[in-house]
């Protein structure tokens, strides 16, 4: 599996986006308080610590296959602190816990997935019976105006000699490849739905630097100056498309797949 050189300490600063929508899932979790729950792709740590503070009966682990990720959630959730929640790299392929979670819970992690049929499988296996998951990630469509950007700044004879033999790196799946993923691998009660979400940013600072610190396949790939000179020049040509609104905030039209299922009992 891919793995990417995420700045988790930029990430940190530039993900409120990602917080709101994580905010908004855990409302969906209803959790009783004594739950064991597996945040998988947990990157900086703090949804996961938020979920933990909801858990004082219970138990969160945060899993992420970025080394930088997992050094800034520990150092700023130590267990000293944070006794009922932890972290471990571990990607979300090799998943092999035995059935100890009661809740499965994922957000804007699972794109960078492109086969999800593995990670269903271990996620159930993980579950307790009667556990459940809830995931949100990037599905299908999402992103596509910036995308359409991309496609069109990466062939610029500036940047093209950087982008041989690229290939679309995420995983944005649709309803029906998920349904079928779910009844394969056992899980009853699905619920699985694209959904449209705006994400702003503060100007075009925010939106580069949420371009800095999320679409990695593309800055990647770039030496300096030309990384820098990429992300200007791919905000700048974004916000002719989708200006700023009137209160200077930049607008991404997003889609979500939410999932939730359930192991049976
Ligand atoms: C946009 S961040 C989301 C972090 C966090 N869930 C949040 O809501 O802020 C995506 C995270 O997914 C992690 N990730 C990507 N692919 C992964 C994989 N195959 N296994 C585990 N984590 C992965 C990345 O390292 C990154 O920390």
């Amino acid at each position: 599996m891919e793995t990417y050189q995420w700045d988790s300490r930029d990430y940190e600063l530039h993900s409120g986006g990602q917080q709101l929508w994580a905010r908004e899932l855990i409302e969906k979790l209803v959790l009783t308080g004594t739950e064991e729950l597996l945040d998988i792709g947990c990157g900086d740590g703090k949804v996961t610590a938020e979920i933990a503070g909801l858990l004082s009966g219970g138990r969160v682990l945060g899993i992420d296959n970025s080394e930088s990720m997992i050094e800034l959630a520990t150092t700023r959730y130590p267990p000293e602190d944070h006794p009922n929640l932890s972290f471990t790299l571990l990607d979300a392929v090799d998943v092999s816990f035995a059935p100890t979670f009661d809740v499965v819970f994922s957000n804007a992690a699972l794109h960078w997935v492109k086969d999800h049929r593995p990670v269903v499988e271990s996620v159930h296996a993980c579950l307790k019976p009667g556990g459940r998951m809830l995931l949100q990630m990037g599905g299908q469509g999402n992103a596509q105006t910036i995308i359409g950007v991309l496609a069109t700044i990466m062939q610029l004879p500036r940047y093209r000699r950087y982008f041989e033999g690229f290939e679309f790196p995420y995983g944005f799946h649709g309803v029906d490849y998920y349904q079928e993923l779910l009844r394969e691998a056992g899980f009853v009660d699905p619920r699985v739905e694209l959904i449209d979400k705006d994400m702003t940013h503060d100007g075009i600072e925010g939106l580069k630097g949420w371009i800095r610190t999320t679409w990695l396949p593309y800055t990647e790939r770039l030496d300096e100056p030309d990384k820098d000179m990429f992300i200007e020049e791919l905000a700048e040509s974004y916000l002719k498309i989708q200006p700023l609104d009137a209160q200077g905030k930049a607008h991404v039209a997003m889609v979500r797949l939410e999932v939730e299922a359930r192991k049976p009992r």
